[in-house]
């Protein structure tokens, strides 16, 4: 793949980089993204039924399986090409954050350090009754030791706010990166789908890895429409 010269400068004269990830990036790993169709989880289920503290309430054990099959998954599932890709880019950059969408974990397992889940992280668990701070959980029971409440998983809802410290600090290195990348997301889902306008403005260049064209598609300064465990790879070794 030729990539342009002045793409390559801009990457090799960043201090700082933000790379925003989503479903997409962990595809060649074999996990479901949510909007695509056929493979897409929400295809099959939707989203109402299954991600909402509502259907927690009616439906726990549905929802409780779910999660569990979706906690399966990811164990089962390996870091790519593209998870290492960023790992790689992270190593090089004086600055770096990883700001992800995705809770299964796979980015922290091929080995990214400076990192911020804004969705939560599906192998964690909270107190769904009374969120106790204490972690004092019996996992395989489902059960807060603490209050004797059920288990949710610790990811962000449909209607709930997104985790504040990981939101401000994704907002902070958007607004002062000299590269923001956009990987494996269909850019529809905010605040995350916000933050390459906030680089924009700031005057950084923005470049888009995803298999399908997406809103940020036409107004990204470089786009590539692919694999990420594909490209990524490509653009490391041509820096
Ligand atoms: P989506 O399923 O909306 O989008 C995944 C994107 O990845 C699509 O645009 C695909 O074209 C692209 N894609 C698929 N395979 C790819 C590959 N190998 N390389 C590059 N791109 C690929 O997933 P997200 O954008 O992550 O939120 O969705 C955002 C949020 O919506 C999720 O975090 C979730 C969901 O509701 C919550 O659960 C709170």
């Amino acid at each position: 793949m030729n990539f342009s010269p002045s793409l390559l400068e801009s990457l090799r004269a960043a201090t700082k980089i933000v790379a925003l990830t989503g479903a997409g990036i962990s595809a060649e790993s074999g996990m479901a993204t949510f909007r695509e169709a056929q493979t897409g989880l929400w295809s099959k289920f939707r989203p109402e039924e299954l991600a909402t503290a509502e259907a927690f309430r009616r439906e726990r054990k549905f929802v409780q399986d779910w999660y569990t099959w979706r906690r399966q998954n990811a164990v089962n599932a390996k870091p790519n090409a593209g998870h290492l890709a960023l790992v790689e880019i992270e190593k090089r950059a004086p600055e770096f954050l990883l700001v992800t969408q995705n809770v299964d974990g796979l980015h922290q397992r091929a080995g990214s350090k400076q990192l911020v889940e804004l969705h939560g992280n599906i192998h964690r668990f909270r107190c769904f009754e009374n969120d106790c701070a204490s972690d004092n959980f019996d996992v395989e029971n489902g059960r807060c030791r603490s209050c004797g409440g059920h288990l949710r998983p610790g990811v962000v809802w449909f209607g709930e706010m997104l985790p504040i410290d990981a939101l401000e600090t994704a907002i902070s290195a958007a607004e002062q990166c000299d590269v923001f990348f956009s990987i494996g997301t269909s850019s529809v889902v905010y605040p995350a789908a916000d933050l390459w306008r906030r680089a924009k403005d700031s005057g950084s260049v923005i470049i888009e890895i995803n298999k399908d064209p997406t809103p940020l598609t036409p107004l990204a300064d470089y786009s590539f429409l692919g694999n990420a465990g594909e490209i990524l790879p490509q653009l490391v070794a041509a820096i």
